[in-house]
């Protein structure tokens, strides 16, 4: 039996603590990349940014797998964007779920990559690599986030140009969304590079920092801990690498129970 049926039975009578909501929309950007939505449990609150535990039954039993919530905290529905990996214990069977299947959640959210880790700043770096990006996508269409800052810099780095696509999305759904846009202004930068193919900017973050073409392609200064606040999401490598340049700027890393300048939390895979 598919993990959507021995899910659908399990969803009968779940276990305390435990959310099965039903999938409304899947979106399949490459043969590794997809974008799916489902329903929101009315009780379910988090904060823009944070992550839950997803899942599926599998062999008999729920796997879970952490995932960020893509979608803002005030949205009716709750999207995520995710890794298709073949053997991948949880994104094989992921990756095939349809609208009308159930999804589990796991009730509590967590995470790092929260407006209030961070110290008051002007300009709020976002840097991502692959599936890195959905915690931003969250943070980029919460109207705290343009409270909070008179900047916001996205960056998202891919190998390839298609696995950008879930970033340019997002960016035509907020100039698209009438009330959204308009808080959001001309704030939001998104700054989309690719390591392994050709495309007008190239390179990792850590180059492009290090070089300073991120900065001169922006036009905005170097970095300074007075006013810039960064979180990071993606790949391991890409989390320490960049970290290194941000506390060589003279930026600290943060907690939720400690705020400082830069907070970080790697990508998850399935
Ligand atoms: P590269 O193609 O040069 O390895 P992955 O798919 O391996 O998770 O990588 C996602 C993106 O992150 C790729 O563009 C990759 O570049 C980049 N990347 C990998 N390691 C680092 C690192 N240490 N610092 C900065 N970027 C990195």
């Amino acid at each position: 039996m598919t993990a959507h049926v021995k899910t659908e039975e399990f969803a009968l009578n779940l276990p305390e603590g435990v959310f099965a909501e039903t999938v409304l929309s899947v979106t399949h950007y490459t043969d590794r990349l997809f974008r799916f939505t489902m329903t929101r449990p009315a009780s379910f609150r988090f904060r823009s940014g944070e992550f839950a535990m997803i899942g599926l039954v599998v062999d008999g039993k729920p796997l879970y797998r952490a995932y960020s919530v893509a979608s803002p905290s005030w949205a009716e529905e709750l999207e995520f964007f995710s890794i298709k990996v073949q053997e991948g214990p949880l994104t094989q069977h992921l990756q095939a779920i349809k609208p009308g299947d159930k999804v589990l959640m796991r009730k509590k959210p967590t995470g790092t990559l929260v407006l209030d880790a961070l110290t008051p700043g002007k300009r709020l770096y976002m840097f991502s690599t692959g599936t890195g990006i959905a915690p931003f996508a969250s943070l980029i269409r919460d109207p705290e986030t343009y409270e909070k800052f008179d900047e916001v810099i996205l960056t998202h780095t891919c190998r390839e140009v298609a696995e950008l696509k879930y970033g340019f999305d997002l960016m035509d759904e907020i100039k698209a969304d009438e009330m959204l846009s308009e808080i959001v202004g001309d704030k939001l930068k998104h700054y989309a590079t690719v390591t392994r193919e050709d495309f007008p900017f190239k390179g990792r973050i850590t180059d492009l920092i290090e070089n300073g073409k991120l900065f001169t392609d922006l036009g905005v200064p170097p970095l300074d801990p007075a006013v810039d606040r960064a979180m990071l999401c993606g790949s391991m490598a890409m989390i320490k690498d960049t970290a290194v340049l941000l506390e060589k700027a003279g930026l600290t890393e943060g907690a939720n129970n400690k705020p400082a300048e830069f907070v970080i939390e790697r990508a998850f895979v399935g």
